[in-house]
């Protein structure tokens, strides 16, 4: 049962009227997930998203199964999948071997995933920097070919478990080294929840400073250290219009350490929502979907909103 409810508006200085969520629960979130999700309630867990508004919502990926099980049935999940007009399903694909799957499963957008730092490239991509490089500049190039989008996404941008801070210049460089590519979009990853807000503002500055144009970039926030909102509201001031989030706040990384949970787009809404900032996502109807997935994985949502909504 959901209670109802949504904050007073009362808007705020130099913030957007409008911003484009890309729900990553199907994608991130169960990726994450000890157990593995049966393919029928993935189904259903992508129909209920899109009927809550989303527009843009990551569903699989189509890297090595034995790499990642929980998303083993990236074709049968494509194939089966009921499209609905009007939104966009893009799948992670590391290779040419992803993109061959995926174009083959009749994809028609894409997102590769790079890192900021060499020891999360090795135990992530099982790739130096340079050589992921290598293996992805092959997947843009064939994806825009083809006409699809390529979102990049940048992992470890704010910290890295094994390296500790990361250089803003080392990731401003790493993500130039994504655009240069050829990607329609980069996604800054917070990979393990560490970022505060300054730290935000500082690298979105100077990203803009060597070139990149802010209406092509994403904000991936982890919320390991509950950071995610503060800096989601900081990228937004700063310019950002497309925020990464996750149903209900499921999800995190298998191959880094203390990655916990996406944002959950719950919690992003209610703010958003407080702001006056459109999204096209309702909230009620998300939050029911949260709670039923919650059941569906044995444990309650870690989503605040989604437990004071909810139970
Ligand atoms: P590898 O073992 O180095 O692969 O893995 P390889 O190129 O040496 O190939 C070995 C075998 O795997 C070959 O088969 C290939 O055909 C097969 P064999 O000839 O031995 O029979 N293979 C594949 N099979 C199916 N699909 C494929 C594929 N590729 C190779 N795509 C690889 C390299 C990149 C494949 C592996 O490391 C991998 O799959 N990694 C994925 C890890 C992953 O999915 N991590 C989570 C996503 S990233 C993330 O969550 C962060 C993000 O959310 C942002 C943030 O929070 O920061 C995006
Ligand atoms: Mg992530």
């Amino acid at each position: 049962m959901v209670a109802a409810g949504l904050p007073d508006v009362v808007e705020l200085d130099a913030l957007p009227a409008r911003i484009t969520i890309c729900e990553v629960g199907p994608r991130d979130g169960l990726q994450n997930e000890s157990a593995i999700v049966p393919l029928e309630v993935k189904l259903e867990f992508l129909d209920r998203l899109a009927d809550a508004g989303h527009q843009l919502i990551e569903m699989t990926s189509f890297v090595h199964p034995k790499w990642v099980p929980q998303l083993a049935d990236a074709e049968q999940l494509v194939s089966r999948l009921n499209r609905r007009p009007g939104v966009r399903y893009p799948v992670l694909v590391p290779n040419a071997r992803g993109l061959d799957r995926a174009l083959d499963a009749g994809v028609d957008e894409i997102a590769i995933f790079a890192s900021a730092t060499e020891t999360f490239a090795q135990r992530n991509l099982n790739r130096t920097m340079a050589e992921a490089l290598e293996m992805f500049a092959p997947v843009v190039a064939g994806a825009r070919e083809r006409g699809l989008r390529v979102r990049g996404y940048l992992s470890m941008c704010f910290g890295d478990p094994w390296e500790g801070r990361v250089p803003l210049q080392q990731v401003v460089r790493a993500a130039g080294e994504l655009v240069a590519l050829g990607c329609t979009e980069l996604s800054l990853g917070d990979t393990i929840g560490v970022a505060t807000p300054g730290q935000v503002r500082a690298l979105l500055r100077l990203l803009v400073e060597s070139g990149i144009d802010l209406n092509t970039v994403a904000v991936h926030f982890h919320d390991t250290y509950g950071q995610a909102l503060a800096n989601t509201l900081a990228a937004l001031q700063a310019g950002v219009t497309i925020v990464d989030a996750s149903a209900g706040g499921l999800g995190g990384c298998p191959y880094a350490e203390s990655a916990t949970g996406n944002l959950a787009t719950e919690d992003l809404l209610w703010q958003l929502a407080g702001l006056g900032i459109e999204t096209g996502v309702d909230l009620t109807k998300l939050v029911e979907t949260s709670a039923w997935m919650a059941g569906q994985l044995g444990r309650p949502s870690p989503s605040r909103v989604v437990q004071a909504l909810a139970y």
